[in-house]
């Protein structure tokens, strides 16, 4: 955040402003006030605990929401038992959601003994009705519901559940709150709280973003960065584009900022983030393309590294590949979902490139960067797919030879117009073609892998190996992970390591040439 902002100079008398993120500086001041008069009743400090799940996308908004929450004075914990837990949720595949139900059984276990426990949900899950429903139904413990357009509105929605609690008792029923029931400008969508005091606040899409608010990073050394929100690929068996909205670009000039600043307080390395960051710029009144984007990037002057998330591979420009090739700091690594080798059921996927042109991309990327690591997402088991569309998938893994893959079987998620589609695959063809793809890409993998073995490396050190004491443990340039003896002062520092042993999908190294 550019600004400071002495929250207990902000008169609370006054109405809360109307723009923002003035009106939520407001709500922090007096969310402030509400938990120090919490702490204080109960003599000691408040904590929080916000569980992530899904993908970078949710831990970078989980780092802003922890921003929001320290500023209201919450201490961040790891443990469940806090006074303010949130799960910030996935739903690309169904197993996501399960993971959240269960664990909501056992928070709900917690606050039986204490029910001054506030329980909040937030993320992709909640841009669902039906699931919004079965919570405000069954799950009556919860007290906050959001989604992925108002992540800036949680000390709002926190001080609302406070006065709901303060003029009703924790169980009793309350009114709904007029500014709740409406959502705030040029949000979109339903807003609404439930009888049992649950605070529920969700937008169907939204077009604004709001900058500048605050953010508490997990690593000191490296950052996501938000470059664009929502996706318009529509691909036909994907959640993401219904719960994440319409693709919005933030503007070239508030993103050089923010990495400018990040890299003022120590960052390194800056991870790119977007659904679908080829198409970046294609909202913004002066187009600005992704390629140009990375070259601003890549002229600020401390930072180090640069990678970033997701490529399509129907948006990827030769501009990019150029770019890629010549730029100072851009890390050479794409992640380049395939999704499948057949072009068949590509169509069907509405991926809008076949199995000749994504073959025909990656030659050209290979040709223009030779040292190039490309990773994958594919899915196994769409509607329809035959044993031999699995075989075009397998036969693009063998050509291909990624450094590694994300397999997943796929999931109907309702509302997706796979989930209509005739021909579902039964699950045990399904595991067997899974089982089968595994175990070709993570022999691949192996072998790929270890090419740089014997050379020496560029390695950012980023954390104390889990296992091995007085290692760390690090990652390289194309992303491989490598282990070596070294000092925690190491950490956040990009170092040489000479790459010893290969162990397949990382290294064991030791420092120096
Ligand atoms: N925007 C990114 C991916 C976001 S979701 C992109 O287009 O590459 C991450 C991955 O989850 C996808 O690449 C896809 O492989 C997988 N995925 C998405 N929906 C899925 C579903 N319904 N079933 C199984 N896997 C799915
Ligand atoms: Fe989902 Fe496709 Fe958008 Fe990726 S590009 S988020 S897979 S719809
Ligand atoms: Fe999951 Fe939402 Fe990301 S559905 S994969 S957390 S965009």
């Amino acid at each position: 955040m550019d600004r400071y902002i002495d929250f207990d100079k902000i008169n609370l008398e006054l109405p809360p402003p109307e723009e923002e993120p003035d009106r939520q500086y407001y709500f922090t001041a007096k969310a402030k006030r509400y938990a120090e008069a919490e702490s204080a009743r109960l003599g000691r400090p408040l904590t929080c605990c916000i569980q992530t799940f899904g993908c970078q996308m949710n831990s970078r908004d989980s780092e802003k929401l922890l921003g929001i929450l320290k500023q209201i004075g919450y201490q961040e914990t790891d443990d469940e038992h806090a006074d303010f837990v949130l799960y910030n949720t996935c739903t690309v595949r169904e197993n996501a959601n399960k993971r959240v139900y269960g664990r909501l059984g056992y928070l709900n276990t917690i606050k039986k003994k204490n029910p001054d426990m506030i329980i909040a949900l937030c993320g992709c899950m909640m841009q669902e009705a039906q699931v919004v429903e079965k919570i405000r139904t069954s799950y009556r413990f919860v007290d906050i519901i959001f989604g992925t357009h108002n992540i800036f509105k949680l000390a709002e929605l926190l001080c609302r559940r406070y006065e709901l609690r303060q003029s009703s008792g924790t169980e009793a029923c309350g009114a709904i709150p007029a500014s709740l029931s409406q959502p705030t400008k040029s949000g979109t969508g339903t807003a609404a709280s439930s009888k049992n005091n649950m605070v529920i606040d969700v937008w169907e899409g939204t077009d604004r973003i709001v900058e500048d608010l605050p953010v508490e990073r997990k690593y000191p050394f490296k950052s996501g960065v938000n470059i664009m929100f929502g996706c318009n690929n529509f691909c036909s068996y994907c959640i993401v584009p219904y719960v994440r909205g319409r693709e919005r670009s933030r503007r070239p000039e508030d993103i050089i900022a923010e990495i400018r600043r990040l890299v003022s307080e120590g960052v390194v390395e800056v991870m790119l983030l977007g659904q679908n960051v080829n198409s970046y710029g294609k909202t913004l009144d002066t187009r600005v393309t992704f390629a140009q984007l990375l070259k601003q990037v890549d002229q600020i002057e401390g930072l180090e590294r640069i990678r970033f998330m997701t490529s399509h591979p129907k948006d990827l420009s030769d501009e990019l590949i150029e770019t890629m090739a010549s730029a100072k700091k851009v890390c050479h690594h794409l992640h380049l979902p395939v999704q499948s080798g057949s072009s068949r059921i590509l169509k069907q996927m509405n991926r809008r490139y076949t199995k000749e042109q994504y073959l025909e991309l990656v030659d050209k990327i290979r040709r223009a960067i030779p040292d190039i690591s490309l990773t994958t997402d594919i899915i196994v088991g769409f509607p329809g797919e035959t044993e031999e569309d699995f075989q075009e998938t397998l036969d693009v893994v063998e050509r291909v030879r990624f450094d590694s893959a994300f397999t997943f079987i796929y999931s109907k998620r309702t509302g997706t117009p796979a989930a209509k589609m005739e021909n579902q695959v039964p699950d045990d063809v399904v595991k067997d073609r899974f089982d089968r793809l595994l175990k070709r890409v993570q022999e691949i993998s192996a072998e790929v892998c270890g090419r740089d073995l014997h050379t020496v490396q560029k390695v950012l050190a980023e954390e104390p190996d889990d296992h091995l004491d007085g290692y760390l443990t690090g990652r390289m340039d194309n992303n491989t992970v490598v282990h070596f003896p070294g000092e925690p002062s190491l950490i956040g520092k990009i170092v040489d390591v000479y790459l010893e042993e290969s162990k397949g999908f990382y290294y064991m190294g030791k420092r120096g040439n």
